[in-house]
């Protein structure tokens, strides 16, 4: 089971050493499978990686530019920049970029040039509630699937997070049997355009302490990406303890 923690634009480093119990948490035999990833925002990734060194848990960011190479762009930082605080994975396509205007081009980009420098991508794909209204889910999961991991041959190195945009921080989660079916067709779609049966599905939005027993039930769901309740460790902790029973 992977444990993702979404910070989004939150976090000092006072909260990396609250994290202090999560790693113990980690490093416990029981919760050794399990993959628990930290994704700070880009000002904590160094200092997270070294908090984390010699622990079971891991580093990721949150987006990158799409240019692989080094160069003039103010502001940016890619994904070699990433690959050099030691993180090893990068959130990719997050709903909240693709409202900014990040388009599925852009975000091909981004995996391959992450892809390049050996991070492993947690690839965001989901659809809007007017989207899920007008009964399109499947079409949109597809492009998305299709355009996102076009030409991307190291395939072990993507983890896929279902995320419909309508249940990210509404408290909404979808029903176990509608994750189902959206899960089996993200496999499906998978298995048909790369031939992978191997690829890992996470879901996201709304996870939390209360919900996540019942999503847990749901075997084709292999981890959590989690954003407002993984900034506070008791919550994140209560989170992977009941999921793994
Ligand atoms: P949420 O966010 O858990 O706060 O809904 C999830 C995400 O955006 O990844």
């Amino acid at each position: 089971m992977y444990f993702v923690a979404n910070w989004k634009m939150y976090g000092n480093t006072a909260d990396i050493n609250k994290s202090k119990s999560v790693i113990k948490l980690a490093n416990l035999k029981k919760y050794k499978v399990s993959k628990i990833i930290y994704c700070p925002p880009f000002t904590l990734l160094s200092t997270f990686c070294d908090k984390v060194k010699n622990s079971n848990i891991f580093i990721g960011a949150q987006n990158c530019h799409s240019i692989s190479e080094y160069g003039a762009f103010t502001g940016s930082i890619n994904a070699k920049l990433i690959k050099s605080t030691g993180a090893k994975y990068i959130i990719l396509g997050h709903s909240e970029n693709r409202k900014c205007g990040e388009t599925d081009i852009i975000i091909n980009r981004k995996i391959r040039s992450a892809t390049k420098e050996n991070l492993k991508v947690i690839f965001c794909i989901g659809e809007k509630l007017s989207e899920k209204r007008k009964k399109n889910t499947y079409n949109v999961l597809r492009k998305q699937l299709i355009n996102g991991l076009k030409g991307i041959k190291k395939i072990e190195n993507i983890i896929v997070a279902y995320e419909p945009v309508w249940s990210i921080g509404t408290g909404l989660v979808p029903k176990n049997s509608e994750l189902i079916k959206n899960i089996g067709n993200i496999k499906k779609i998978l298995y048909k355009f790369k031939k992978s049966k191997s690829i890992k599905i996470l879901y996201g939005g709304s996870v939390n302490p209360k919900n996540v027993k019942e999503l847990a039930k749901i075997k084709e769901i292999n981890g959590f990406l989690v954003g407002g309740a993984s900034l506070n460790p008791k919550k994140f902790i209560d989170i992977i303890k009941k999921s793994i029973i």
